[in-house]
């Protein structure tokens, strides 16, 4: 797996002048988010997120590249009451840097803080069954699909399907110490 050098920083009310730039209509609004937003993407409703962002209930973080210095993804991860489990969502990477690693440095780096610094133990996500270039960013970092939810959504006259994956601490624990061994032999 290719890993392109991502930095986090926290996400703030300023960038999302990013995510509107890189949302270009309701259907890649649906698919980055689900239905947590309404288009058109607007300061009140980032506002709003920014806000969520700042409690302990959410971390979102903007990815940097770490050659370069640009701005180039986004994730959140929302934890549960428990503070056991965790939710990683809003994943996106600019669109003139997809292709290239950023996806999976970025979410290297998220997963690292979640199960480090923030203590969880299991982190999940649903993705749309179509979305076949984040299904397997998702399973090369070691996620699995624990259900499918049929017709969830409605876009654009289609029916979309949904899969629930996730991954624990132990599993992801596991994969990285075998990425580190294929790396350093
Ligand atoms: C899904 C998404 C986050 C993936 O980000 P990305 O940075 O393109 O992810 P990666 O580069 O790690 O992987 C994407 C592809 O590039 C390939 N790739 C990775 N590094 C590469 C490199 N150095 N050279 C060539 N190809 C490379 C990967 O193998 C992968 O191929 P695949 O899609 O055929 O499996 C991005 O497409 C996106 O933002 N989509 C819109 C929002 C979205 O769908 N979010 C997910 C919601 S659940």
């Amino acid at each position: 797996m290719s890993l392109a050098g991502v930095e986090l920083r926290e996400f703030t009310r300023a960038d999302g002048s990013f995510l509107t730039s890189w949302i270009s209509g309701p259907a890649e609004l649906m698919t980055w988010a689900g239905p947590a937003f309404t288009w058109p993407l607007d300061g009140p409703q980032i506002a709003q997120y920014a806000a969520e962002s700042e409690t302990p209930r959410r971390g979102s973080w903007m990815g940097v590249d770490s050659r370069t210095g640009q701005v180039v993804g986004h994730a959140s991860v929302r934890v549960d009451a428990d503070g056991v489990a965790g939710r990683l969502g809003r994943v996106l990477v600019a669109p003139q840097a997809r292709g290239r690693g950023v996806g999976a440095g970025l979410l290297t780096q998220v997963l690292a803080v979640s199960f480090g610094a923030r203590g969880l133990q299991r982190v999940e996500l649903g993705v749309f069954s179509h979305n076949g270039s984040a299904v397997r960013l998702y399973e090369r970092l070691g996620f699995q699909v624990e259900r499918v939810l049929p017709d969830v959504e409605h876009v654009a006259g289609q029916s979309w399907s949904a899969l629930q994956m996730c991954l624990a601490k132990a599993d992801w624990a596991a994969a990285l110490g075998q990425r580190h061994e294929a790396i350093e032999s």
